[in-house]
């Protein structure tokens, strides 16, 4: 195990995430042929906006968003609007003005590095290194929508300040449902941890070690980087984040934690809507009326 490197000493704390927004979103063409699926609503926030929020709420204040083509709707939207801001100002429109004030909060940084090619997901994260450097730091796809109080990557964050090592989001999925992510194999350690000792990127479910699948929320160590620059592309002929994951576990700890709350799986069909309908329903605006028509469709 690699317990000594420098970072260790120097940072107590995560300030960097990553959010790997490069994928084409071929599952909702063609809502996503000339905008990003990230920029997708769930009520009247895009999905990448519930996932830099969830990233403020755990402390971090450098955004690193991965990019590619026809992704410029995201840095319009984490940029400040002038004329539109302008527009609500003269006509009055205050709380609109807040809306679109609070996009992004003063004391956060966006930084965007442009994928050229759509290599994978390790790949993408591996793009972040000259900006993320000898920090751990946090990985969230914006995909996976987890509506949770304290939300997922603080409960997250507060674990690594405890072990100091890299932490993986998980949740138990159905069997026939392995095919589908990142499955651990583990040793539980507490209620919702477990000392991750294996990993598999989208086993069948005869060969999947358990059926604890990791959820789009991360806490890795530096030390991926090393590994990511020598895995060799896996499942799907891409380059796997799993398999710099399964590396990294041959030489430090890596856990894997049971968050509390809901995730939903925005990257499809199904799980899109139902997000819409759980948010939807707490929407302050118009939970009332929401919750009275879906009654009335019973
Ligand atoms: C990616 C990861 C997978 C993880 C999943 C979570 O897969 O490769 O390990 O379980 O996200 O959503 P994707 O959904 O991009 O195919």
């Amino acid at each position: 195990m690699v317990c000594s490197e420098s970072w260790r000493h120097k940072l107590k704390k995560i300030t960097k995430a990553v959010f790997p927004v490069a994928g084409m979103g071929s599952r909702f063409l063609p809502a996503t042929k000339a905008s990003p699926k990230e920029m997708m609503p769930i009520v009247d926030k895009p999905l990448i906006q519930y996932a830099v929020e969830e990233a403020v709420a755990a402390g971090i204040t450098d955004m690193v968003f991965i990019t590619g083509r026809n992704k410029r709707a995201i840095e319009d939207h984490f940029d400040k609007a002038y004329e539109l801001e302008a527009e609500l100002a003269i006509s009055g429109k205050e709380e609109l003005l807040r809306l679109v004030r609070e996009v992004i909060p003063a004391h956060i940084n966006c930084i965007y590095i442009r994928q050229a090619e759509p290599l994978g997901l390790g790949h993408a994260v591996l793009c972040a290194q000259p900006v993320v450097q000898d920090e751990p730091f946090a990985v969230i796809l914006a995909d996976d929508l987890i509506d949770g109080e304290p939300p997922i990557v603080k409960q997250m964050v507060d674990i690594f300040r405890q072990h100091q090592c890299s932490i993986l989001g998980v949740q138990d999925v159905p069997r026939e449902q392995t095919r589908q992510y990142g499955i651990v194999g583990s040793a539980p350690m507490s209620a919702d941890l477990e000392q991750v000792n294996s990993i598999i990127e989208k086993p069948k479910p005869e060969d999947a070690p358990s059926t604890l699948a990791v959820v789009g929320r991360y806490i890795l160590t530096p030390r991926i980087f090393h590994h990511l620059g020598k895995v060799q592309a896996g499942a799907g002929g891409e380059i796997q984040l799993t398999d710099g994951i399964a590396a990294l576990m041959q030489e430090e700890k890596m856990l894997a934690y049971r968050f509390k709350g809901t995730r939903y799986d925005c990257g499809s069909k199904l799980g899109y809507l139902k997000a819409m309908v759980a948010l939807g329903l707490k929407h302050p605006e118009v939970c009332d009326e929401f919750a009275a028509y879906l009654d009335s469709l019973k």
